[in-house]
């Protein structure tokens, strides 16, 4: 029997959830938590609401709230989701409780004790028109190593860089879009740096998703800097050093430790107060995280790093991390409201088949996407036509023919054995996939086996063999009804409902196992409970009906702030003219290692020839630029990018989303001709 102790990515609490959320970190890990307690290993499933950090506050000022309000709100309404769906929790908690305040607070202090801690003094930015430090989210711009224009001040969006604010290109504040200016504090830091080692040892043991442990080895081989881990904000975790007056712990020090809280939260309720110790203490736990792919520098590097520190906890086992789920080819926007909320999604359609429809598109090796048309489709053809129908057809025929009762069948024979291999078979081969979060395949293993069940039922014809062969009648039905048992608990992790229902069809009163699931042991004479229809399809008029409610939501992008300053903002002649804008002539071109998006380039500008760094290596080659002529601001003042010095800024078309499209003149110029 394994010992497991399964989290998903504690959601902050600041937003309803969508079905990205849930196809992420959620679906997944309730498949592999209820395959597991099936199979009868030792598993606490742990998560809870994450209620600091700047997601929140922000959040919260700009709906008025207070950031209390705001996440007693979003708990409640995340919970809800969660239940809605099944997501089976054994404990369900959020970081503003006082046992995550006084476990966070320990955690602290043991790694400083133990000097893996320190304070430093730093600059930092300062917004001087909110009159406020500007902590991580606080202030937008450019990665400095991808070239991402809408990079946060603590992680990058696209590249998943945990990032200093300071190392920002062209710097905003958040809140109303002013360059801050840097002033000087202290804060404590994390010796990251430290495990660097380690890590790469540890993560190198590992036999984990490629995308998790490549990316994960990939920042340790560029260098782990130590990072500050505390911020200067009146909500979050106190720092516990009577010197740090004012200083709340980083959210993202503070929330993966809400595992072991929720732990202890869990153990607490079940009146066994230590029980939480038979799982963060024991190195043979299994410790499986499960995440979307934005956290994985967290869960992969500085988590363990921090339990490294620490030293009295198990490391995570595995971490498994799923990619995005988009919407109808779009990606998934909550300001823009293009979106399926779950509760309304599960309203419309019953949470099975949420789960069905999620499960059979997860993003386990890449952005997956969820289509309307599709998701129907699905439903209708493999819920509905084959599972459902399999389990349908199987028990009315009992009850209409066959006295409601499961027949005795002998003397087995051709199909029957072929019948009875793939339903011994079936647990182990499941579960195979299933242990290697395999969800997708596992699923689809679940459907051939009731392809084959409809097969077999075909095949055998039992409405005519009904008046001439009572035996052979009993054998088919009696492997069909054995089927729907198989069925009903491999299905399990995927539609629970459903399964349960069929239990109660089969009137079969004991908790079945995994292990029940490959046995051919039902009882002949077992009497049939009521039946009803397992899995209805989905009316086109329907989704039509699904589709208009999500297109109707979509709003017109809302300007960003810095945006609309922009607008507004009417700069003199004079200060225009200050702008040395010319056309230059790209000479060489080449990428620059390590960032994917930013192209290093020789410019002849005339008089000077220079070297830039440009955000365009996503959409150009080095090839496709050499030779082009492009208007350049020539006389911004010059910035290190990557350890090269940029003497300047190519201008081009860029969309909302970042895309670049580069300017040529109409007609050839020398380089260096004035753009005015
Ligand atoms: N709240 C974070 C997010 O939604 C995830 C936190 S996971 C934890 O991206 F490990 F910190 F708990
Ligand atoms: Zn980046």
């Amino acid at each position: 029997m394994e010992k497991l102790l399964v989290t998903s990515a504690l959601p902050y609490a600041n937003g309803p959830l969508h079905i990205g959320h849930i196809a992420g970190a959620y679906l997944p890990a309730d498949i592999y938590v209820r395959y597991k307690r099936l199979k009868g290993d030792d598993v606490v499933y742990i998560c809870g609401t994450d209620e600091h950090g700047v997601a929140i506050t922000i959040a919260a000022e700009k709906q008025g709230i207070t950031p209390k309000e705001l996440v007693d709100y979003y708990y409640k309404d995340i919970k809800n989701s969660f239940d809605k769906l099944g997501i089976s929790f054994d404990n369900f908690s959020r970081t503003t409780k006082p046992v995550h305040y006084k476990t966070s607070q320990d955690f602290f202090l043991r790694i400083y004790e133990k000097g893996y801690i320190y304070k430093k003094d730093i600059e930092q930015f300062y917004c001087p028109k909110c009159k406020r430090f500007l902590p991580d989210r606080y202030v937008v711009g450019t990665c400095p190593y991808c070239g991402y224009p809408h990079a946060r001040g603590d992680q990058c969006e696209k590249c998943g860089r945990w990032l200093e604010p300071t190392e920002l290109i062209d710097p905003k504040c958040a809140i109303c879009g002013t360059t801050p200016v840097i002033k000087k504090t202290y804060h404590y830091y994390f010796k990251l740096s430290a495990f660097a080692e380690p890590l790469r040892k540890w993560l190198e043991s590992k036999d984990w998703k490629e995308n998790v442990k490549n990316t994960a080895l990939g920042w340790i081989k560029e260098g782990l800097k130590d990072r500050a881990i505390t911020r200067d904000l009146e909500w979050g975790v106190p720092v516990p050093l009577p010197e740090a007056k004012g200083k709340v712990l980083y959210v993202w020090f503070d929330a993966p430790i809400g595992y072991i809280s929720s732990t202890k939260e869990w153990a607490e309720k079940i009146g066994q107060p230590n029980k939480w110790k038979d799982y963060w203490l024991d190195p043979k736990t299994r410790l499986i995280h499960f995440i979307g792919k934005d956290n994985i520098v967290f869960h992969a590097i500085v988590w363990p790093a921090m339990l490294m520190a620490h030293g009295d906890f198990v490391l995570p086992d595995n971490v498994p991390a799923n990619e995005f789920m988009n919407l109808m080819g779009d990606k998934i926007s909550t300001s823009r409201g293009w979106a399926i909320w779950i509760p309304e999604f599960v309203d419309a359609f019953g949470p099975d088949y949420v789960r069905f429809g999620l499960a059979f598109s997860l993003p386990e090796y890449k952005d997956s996407d969820f289509n309307f048309y599709e998701f129907q489709q699905r439903v209708n053809s493999e819920l509905a036509d084959n599972f459902g129908n399999f389990v349908n057809r199987t028990l009315s025929f009992i009850k209409n023919y066959l006295g409601g009762r499961i027949p005795e069948a002998k003397n087995f024979k051709d199909m029957d054995l072929e019948v009875i291999k793939a339903i011994e078979e079936a647990p182990g081969k499941v579960g195979a996939l299933l242990e290697k979060f395999e969800m997708r395949k596992a699923l689809r293993e679940v459907l051939d086996l009731s392809n084959l069940a409809n097969r077999y039922f075909d095949y055998k014809k039992p409405w005519v063999t009904r008046k001439t062969d009572a035996e052979e009648t009993a054998r088919t039905l009696y492997l069909c009804a054995s089927l729907v048992k198989t069925l009903s608990v491999l299905a399990e992790p995927f539609i629970p409902f459903g399964a349960q229902k069929i239990r109660q069809m089969l009137n079969i009163k004991d908790r079945l196992t995994w292990e029940d699931a490959g046995k051919l042991d039902l009882p002949a004479g077992l009497e049939l409970g009521e039946i009803e229809i397992l899995y209805r399809k989905i009316s086109d008029e329907k989704i039509e009906a699904e589709v208009n409610k999500l297109k109707s939501r979509l709003k017109k992008p809302e300007p960003q702030k810095e945006e609309k300053e922009v607008e507004e903002k009417k700069i003199s002649y004079d200060e225009f003219a200050k702008l040395d804008i010319r056309i230059g002539k790209i000479l060489e071109a080449e990428k620059v290692e390590g960032a994917d998006r930013l192209l290093k380039l020789k410019v002849d500008l005339g008089d000077k020839v220079i070297t830039l760094v440009a955000g365009i290596a996503k959409f150009y080659s080095p090839e496709d630029v050499v030779g082009k002529e492009l208007p350049v601001l020539a006389n911004l003042e010059p910035r290190k990018i990557r350890g090269i010095l940029s003497q300047g800024m190519i201008l081009a078309a860029v969309d909302k989303d970042g895309n670049v499209v580069l300017l040529h003149p109409d007609k050839e110029v020398p380089p260096g001709t004035k753009v005015s």
